[in-house]
């Protein structure tokens, strides 16, 4: 798919993931480049509308932009409930499980996809796997000093490759002060369970694989 048609959808998902705002909700807002248009759609829809809206930002890059935007962005301390979450996904399969990260936010993504009232999930067309199942790296977030043991343990439980996530020649540091790797499974068969088993490897703080909360996911103006 040519760049100027993913944008496009992108575009068009937003759009319709904007329909599901109501006035005086809390929105948890997504991080990556299709939660970015949402954020500025809410943020012109808000002023317009004059709404009353609450954020809940799942990273310091979504924060800054949803405060250009002009929306309010309060702490989950602050709130009762978050009534909506809108995110981006890097892959979703046919049962509507998902591969979250790889913009690197997405141990905050899933505390607020997984607190929400409501999870909608926005994507173009190229995120729908083909094969109908998870095919790609996991991104998982672990604690530093853990490091050679997090990768012992993620090869006993059968990773084919780990990549360390980097920013340049410095290794990538989460907003929670972590580090990352990409790790690759091949196809994931049972994401629920693999998801269990990753997060109970000690020194993991989370991660990609989004199975407990099942989303509404729209691809280009589609709800799928
Ligand atoms: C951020 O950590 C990710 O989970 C994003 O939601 C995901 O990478 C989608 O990003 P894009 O909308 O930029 O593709």
């Amino acid at each position: 798919m040519d760049s100027f048609r993913v944008e496009e959808e992108k575009f068009q998902a937003a759009a319709k993931a904007l329909e599901f705002i109501e006035d005086n909700m809390v929105v948890g807002l997504g991080t990556g480049s299709t939660a970015d248009i949402f954020i500025s759609l809410l943020g012109k829809k808000v002023k317009e509308e004059k709404l009353k809206i609450e954020c809940v930002a799942t990273s310091s890059r979504t924060k800054n932009n949803a405060t250009n935007a002009g929306l309010k962005i309060v702490s989950l301390d602050d709130v009762e409930q978050i009534d909506i979450a809108v995110d981006g996904a890097d892959r979703v399969d046919k049962n509507k499980n998902l591969i979250k990260g790889y913009g690197g936010a997405l141990v905050r993504e899933k505390i607020v996809a997984y607190n929400s009232e409501k999870f909608v999930v926005i994507v173009d067309s190229s995120k729908i796997s083909p094969s109908g199942v998870l095919d790609k790296e996991i991104p998982i977030e672990y604690v530093p000093f853990a490091r050679a043991a997090v990768f012992k343990q993620l090869k006993k439980l059968g990773v084919k490759k780990i990549a360390e996530r980097m920013e340049g020649s410095q290794k990538f540091v989460s907003d929670n002060q972590n580090w990352l790797v990409d790790a690759y499974f091949g196809e994931i068969k049972n994401p629920s369970k693999l998801e269990e088993k990753i997060n109970s490897i000690c020194g993991i703080v989370e991660n990609g694989i989004f199975s407990k909360k099942k989303p509404i996911v729209i691809c280009a103006g589609k709800i799928l």
